[in-house]
């Protein structure tokens, strides 16, 4: 029927494709449709409460993919989760709005992605942002900032909850983390995080709820006649028109919806925006990947793209947990974040030599792992890439998140660039069935090193004044599995029982050129096809120092803007 055509079709109403939706929709001439597997969480409590993380883990809202068998960390499985909603994954995930080092995103263009670097992202952080100036109150708790990092303006509000932990915390931690070399940071939203800091959320703060990207991008525009979202609706691939020797034109996706399997219609694009575990999937499902892969499932190949689903990265999460000597009250919000120089101290330049001389061993290793998929040369240029950044430009190491609340102060961290790379592909031709997912942590000897080193040091915080007398004992580790002095190995056998996916996935639709391994050019349209773009944490090329939405909230925003101009004159 007349419903069923749109000029653009976007797979995915979480936190990217929802952003798309609302900018495409200010054109009121052109009709949006959004197809979302889940349903509206608007009065899902779970959702909606401030201090409610984890409470959405395992119900109908959470894919809760299983990755294979890993291998490097000790053999079992591992939960990634996503948020299966209109809002996606920003309405499950930890709140915390933190954007990236500026050389970061400044490396997108220097590996091609004419256009992306910070100058030209920074305004898109700020349009997507509306941020709620502290409180007197939050002020004296910690909260801080620069008004120029800060948007006024946009859909997404960004601010410190409204009820902080106890004002005299952060004094503590930030006594402590001078004494370890760590100075405190106001603002880390500016393009340089390393330090101490107390870091906003995406968060309503009158009305203390969380702000995900459902309650910030579509829920005040859905009256708009020409904006839909077709949701508990599963895109299974896209349909293609005739083959006319060109490019792919795709005309619709293929669902299965409430009332079975139908086309939605796209005049204009198609827009994936399913999250980096399942858009590298949909193209397969399309005929777009590696030959290898499709044949085997007897997919027929509309564009040879080898790297599609490859160089997944992921970080991995440990935590340690402590007595408590207070009683606290209040959602934190602290952050440690330490160069590699901060955490390694007189041994980081012995890491670092050790790093830099097995680089090409590892870049190897990955090439292999792929079957050649990805070539060695671009894998090692990635890899130095981010050694450069770890070792030279002294980008943050890891986030360490301090929690005191009630009577305990646990701390969870991630080492933030891993070299470990994985993979994401389909493992069947039913689209319904999920893909393989092996994001191979601590594939490489640095990782795993790292992971060691980042909670020797917390150790090492907790031990030290004046943070040493608000803690007793040390629940987890504990010094019966992990004595003071503890060798490397005791260690990375309690990492390895212990750790789980710190779920930032991402590369798997990488933005780069095609002769660097990229599947999507600085357009953001998939190579090959006319009308086919990816729109999400898929596309992002190197793993980001900054929890993933306030990137990809930008992303999407400028994303916008460049469709945009293509069809408004
Ligand atoms: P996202 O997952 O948001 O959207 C994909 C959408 O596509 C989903 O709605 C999904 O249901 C839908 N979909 C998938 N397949 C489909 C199909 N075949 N058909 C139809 N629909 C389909 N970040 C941050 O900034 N601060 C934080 O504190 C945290 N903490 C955190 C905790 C946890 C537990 C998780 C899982 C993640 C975080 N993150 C985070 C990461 C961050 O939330 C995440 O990277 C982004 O929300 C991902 O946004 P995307 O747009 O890529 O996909």
């Amino acid at each position: 029927g007349s419903d069923s055509h749109y000029d653009f079709v976007i797979v995915g109403g979480g936190t990217s494709g929802l952003v798309v939706a609302n900018r495409l929709s200010e054109l009121g001439d052109v009709s949006v449709a959004v197809i979302e597997a889940g349903d509206s969480v608007l009065n899902n409590h779970n959702v909606s409460t401030t201090t409610g993380y984890g409470l959405s883990f395992g119900t109908a809202i959470d894919w809760a993919y299983q990755t294979e068998d890993q291998i490097y960390a000790g053999g079992s499985k591992q939960t990634m989760r996503a948020g299966k909603a209109i809002g996606g994954t920003s309405t499950i995930n930890g709140m915390s709005y933190t954007r990236a080092q500026k050389v970061q995103i400044d490396s997108w263009e220097k590996f091609g992605n004419k256009g992306w670097n910070w100058d030209s992202l920074f305004p898109y952080y700020l349009k997507s942002e509306q941020f709620q100036v502290p409180t007197a109150d939050q002020a004296a708790r910690g909260a801080d900032y620069y008004k120029s990092y800060h948007g006024e303006h946009g859909p997404l509000k960004v601010g410190w909850p409204k009820f902080m932990t106890n004002s005299s915390v952060l004094p503590i931690l930030d006594q402590t983390f001078q004494q370890l070399g760590v100075s405190y940071n106001r603002d880390i939203n500016g393009g340089s995080m390393v330090g101490l800091t107390v870091h906003p959320d995406t968060i309503d703060r009158e009305a203390n709820v969380r702000h995900d990207a459902a309650r910030a991008y579509f829920w005040p525009y859905e009256n708009r006649s020409n904006l839909k979202i077709i949701s508990n609706t599963y895109a299974n691939k896209i349909v293609w028109g005739e083959d006319s020797g060109g490019d792919a034109v795709a005309v619709g996706v293929e669902v299965r919806g409430v009332e079975g399997v139908e086309t939605i219609y796209a005049s204009k694009e198609v827009i994936l925006s399913a999250g980096s575990l399942k858009s590298p999937a949909i193209l397969e499902h399309s005929g777009i990947g590696n030959p290898d892969i499709l044949k085997k499932h007897g997919i027929s190949l509309k564009v040879n793209i080898s790297s599609v689903g490859e160089n997944l990265q992921d970080q991995t999460n440990n935590g340690l947990f402590y007595e408590g000597k207070e009683f606290w009250l209040g959602l934190p919000t602290f952050s440690a974040l330490p160069s590699a120089e901060q955490i390694y101290g007189d041994d980081s330049s012995t890491v670092a030599s050790r790093v830099s001389s097995n680089l090409a061993d590892y870049a190897k290793n990955v090439s292999v792992a792929s079957n050649g998929a990805v070539q060695e040369a671009n894998v090692l240029a990635a890899l130095q890439l981010q050694y450069d950044l770890v070792f030279k430009s002294h980008v943050p190491f890891a986030e360490i998140v301090l929690i005191p609340i009630g009577h305990s102060f646990s701390s969870e961290y991630w080492p933030l660039l891993p070299f470990s790379r994985g993979s994401v592909h389909i493992q069947s031709p039913d689209p319904s069935e999920a893909p393989a997912i092996n994001p191979n942590y601590f594939m490489f000897a640095p990782d795993l090193d790292a992971q060691v080193g980042v909670a020797r040091f917390i150790r090492k915080a907790f031990e030290t004044s004046p943070l040493n007398h608000l803690v007793g004992e040390e629940y987890a580790p504990g010094f019966e599995h992990v004595p003071e002095d503890a060798s490397d190995s005791v260690w990375q056998s309690w990492v390895r029982s212990n750790y789980r996916s710190n779920f930032h996935p991402v590369g798997t639709v990488s933005m780069l050129s095609r002769d660097k391994g990229g599947a999507v050019g600085p357009d953001l349209k998939v190579y090959g096809t006319k009308n086919v773009r990816v729109i999400d944490a898929s596309v992002v090329p190197f793993q980001l120092c900054g929890h993933l939405t306030s990137t990809l909230y930008a992303i999407a925003e400028r994303a916008s803007d460049l469709i945009k101009k293509r069809y408004v004159f």
